[in-house]
């Protein structure tokens, strides 16, 4: 047992607080903090970012500059993520493990890249880089697996002030094409394959198409699974074959704290997905501070995150939060169910982690086929346990916090975005409350409310960011500002940034503010085993299926991955629904969008309710699929098909759908 091995303290409403031990050691117990942070928040922000980053210059020319819905933070200071990340560390942690690495394949080495290791790395691949004529500026698209060489990767773009565009390896070649596309993205790193349940997953082979589709410069493959893949000449290069003679010293960029660190594509409520700009400097502050504070992340802690580097998650906390802080990041290349589901709870114990982060869906589904598991591993030495995506509803939250937090961790329920850079929310591991299913409150000094449609504020309703903001929080839409200011600034004028979730205002409270509670989208996303979806790029793919007149996607509960997209499909004249054409229509999406927005189910429907203006009532789609009231249906001016459609998904809900005869 670790030297917390107190319980924690449940009182009878189920409300945990932190030990005495946990105080202590935690960065932050006084729950003054928040106020004091709120009295002077860019005191509080200067403060943090002189002592958490380290600036090429003495000082930045101001802390925070704004112009609605605009905002510049440290501007005029010059900083570099992979300095910071690694440079730093060299001193006195030359030998240290940076990155340990967990093959799947269990026969398999793991890899320890040291400090020492990663700064040689990294400027090895910033001089490889140089050589295929990428700059300060150039957007770098990465299809990358967890191998060590996608952190490398990254952390030398960094350094070079090049912008990594990163999509996720269940993305399908045709969505990396459109993020090059709209990136203007000439170059590609990729990997020839990797491991996910024992089986190659081919990158390079698939890609090449997309690749001659886009006109790509160049592409540059990491060899991780001897996959032989075809390559084009003067086009495609094998690492080794670039990174042999290449110098092995790059000095990093002094860049400055409001230049793009990087893009990152996530889908928005309409239309394609959108290239998020996040800043050099304030995300560096934003990342570190929430890596300490959040997960009382100490210099030599074990850090295990298990999101991959496709998400915001990925960036943050896998990858940039533990180096910032010159800890260790374990990073595991494969699926927690190989070759079993105890994969993870063995590599916490072999690896002795001291913090956990995993999103809620992967824990339910490990309850679901193997909930006695953990006991059979020392998870003695794990300290806080993480949880973010989606909402973790109590009963996980039950069984994470007893078999695998052994009753003495906390956990941090952190809610945020990728638009926000790093964590927002949450209970913090020295304070508390914890309450199951209860993110907490926003970060000192994050200011947020509950406002209803009119703007007035509310114990439920929209989630809403307010002045002062944080430091990490996104610059804008790449090369549209339009989308910035519809998508985030419009709901509630240009001073007030609306989150698209929905939340609750409870009565628990600590430093003076309430905690909330995150319900979920209020838009047009889906949060799929965590992954965030727009239902518009899928149904963007159903379209392209010749049959299909029309669909309107929403999601469906599933108990595992908290929803799945169903699909209402209109077909053509003449087109008959069938198991074929069901097939034609996954293959689109999955083609289109990726494996990982594979429809959950797809209703053959004649027609779909909508307004008086032809638009689709999703809410009604929505408490067909969920079984609950569906309310007024004469809003809808064709209320009849909803019979119809109660019909086709088996409605159970309390609510008689009348004929309407209309
Ligand atoms: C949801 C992921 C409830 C929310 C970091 C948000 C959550 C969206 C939580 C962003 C949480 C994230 N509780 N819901 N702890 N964390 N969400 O951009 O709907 O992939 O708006 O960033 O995930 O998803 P994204």
């Amino acid at each position: 047992m670790s030297d917390e091995g107190t319980k924690w303290v449940k009182e009878k409403d189920g409300i945990y607080w932190p030990t005495e031990k946990m105080k202590e050691k935690a960065f932050v117990s006084d729950p003054e903090i928040y106020k004091e942070a709120k009295e002077n928040p860019k005191k509080f922000w200067e403060q943090k970012a002189k002592e958490l980053i380290d600036w090429f210059v003495e000082d930045w020319d101001e802390i925070q500059k704004w112009d609605p819905p605009f905002f510049k933070w440290f501007e005029g200071g010059k900083t570099n993520l992979s300095y910071n990340c690694v440079d730093r560390h060299i001193e006195d942690k030359k030998n240290k493990p940076a990155i340990v690495w967990e093959p799947e394949p269990v026969d398999e080495e793991q890899r320890i890249l040291t400090y020492g290791d990663l700064h040689e790395e990294v400027q090895k691949f910033a001089n490889v880089l140089k050589e295929l004529g990428v700059e300060k500026g150039d957007a770098v698209t990465f299809w990358m697996p967890m191998i060590p060489e996608t952190a490398i990767a990254a952390l030398a773009c960094q350094r070079i002030g090049a912008w990594h565009s990163i999509v996720y390896t269940a993305f399908s070649p045709e969505a990396v094409r459109k993020r090059m596309d709209d990136a203007g993205s000439d170059i590609l790193i990729t990997a020839d394959g990797f491991y996910r349940r024992g089986k190659v997953v081919e990158l390079k082979d698939n890609i090449n198409e997309a690749l001659d589709k886009v006109g790509a410069d160049k592409c540059l493959v990491v060899n991780r699974a001897d996959a032989d893949p075809e390559m084009v000449d003067g086009r495609d290069h094998f690492l080794e074959d670039v990174k042999d003679g290449v110098e092995a010293s790059c000095e990093p960029e002094e860049l400055d704290a409001e230049d793009i660190g990087f893009l990152l594509y996530t889908s928005g409520t309409t239309g394609k997905p959108k290239g998020v700009k996040h800043s050099v400097g304030g995300y560096l502050v934003q990342a570190a501070l929430t890596m300490k504070w959040v997960f009382d992340f100490h210099e030599d802690d074990m850090f295990f995150s298990t999101a991959d580097i496709g998400w915001i998650t990925g960036h943050t906390y896998t990858l940039y939060g533990p180096l910032i802080h010159g800890g260790t990041t374990l990073w595991y290349e494969g699926s927690p169910d190989h070759p079993n589901l105890e994969r993870w709870w063995e590599i916490i114990e072999e690896n002795e982690v001291n913090q956990f982060y995993t999103a809620p869906t992967a824990l339910r589904m490990l309850i679901k086929h193997g909930k006695d598991l953990p006991d059979k591993y020392d998870l003695s030495t794990l300290r806080v346990l993480g949880s973010v995506g989606e909402p973790i509803d109590p009963e996980t939250w039950q069984w994470y916090f007893e078999k695998v937090g052994g009753g003495r961790c906390p956990i941090v329920d952190t809610y945020w975005q990728t638009e926000t850079g790093g964590i927002l929310l949450t209970s913090l591991p020295g304070m508390g409350p914890f309450v199951p299913g209860v993110a907490g409150v926003p970060l000192p000094p994050v200011n947020y409310d509950i406002l209803d449609k009119d703007g007035e504020p509310v114990d439920k309703g929209a989630v809403v960011i307010k002045k002062p903001f944080s430091p990490g929080m996104l610059r804008g839409v790449y090369k549209n500002p339009d989308k910035y200011k519809e998508e985030y600034w419009s709901r509630y004028g240009d001073r007030i940034y609306f989150s698209g979730d929905e939340g609750i205002k409870t009565e628990y409270e600590v430093g003076g503010q309430r905690l909330l509670k995150i319900v979920g989208r209020m838009d047009d996303l889906l949060e799929v085993a965590g992954h965030r979806l727009g239902t518009a790029e899928i149904e963007d793919a159903v379209q392209m299926v010749d049959e299909v007149a029309e669909v309107a996607v929403v999601g469906k509960p599933h108990d595992v991955k908290g929803e799945v997209p169903a699909l209402f499909t209109i077909l053509v004249d003449g087109a008959e629904p069938s198991e074929e054409l069901k097939k034609k229509i996954v293959k689109s999406v999955r083609q289109e969008v990726g494996p990982v927005a594979t429809p959950g189910e797809i209703f053959f429907v004649e027609e779909c309710p909508e307004t008086e203006s032809g638009k689709v009532i999703r809410r009604f789609l929505r408490s067909l699929l969920e079984d609950e009231e569906l309310g007024d249906m004469r809003t809808a001016k064709n209320p009849d098909c909803l019979r119809d459609l109660a019909e086709k998904v088996g409605y159970e809900g309390p609510q008689d759908i009348p004929d309407y005869n209309c």
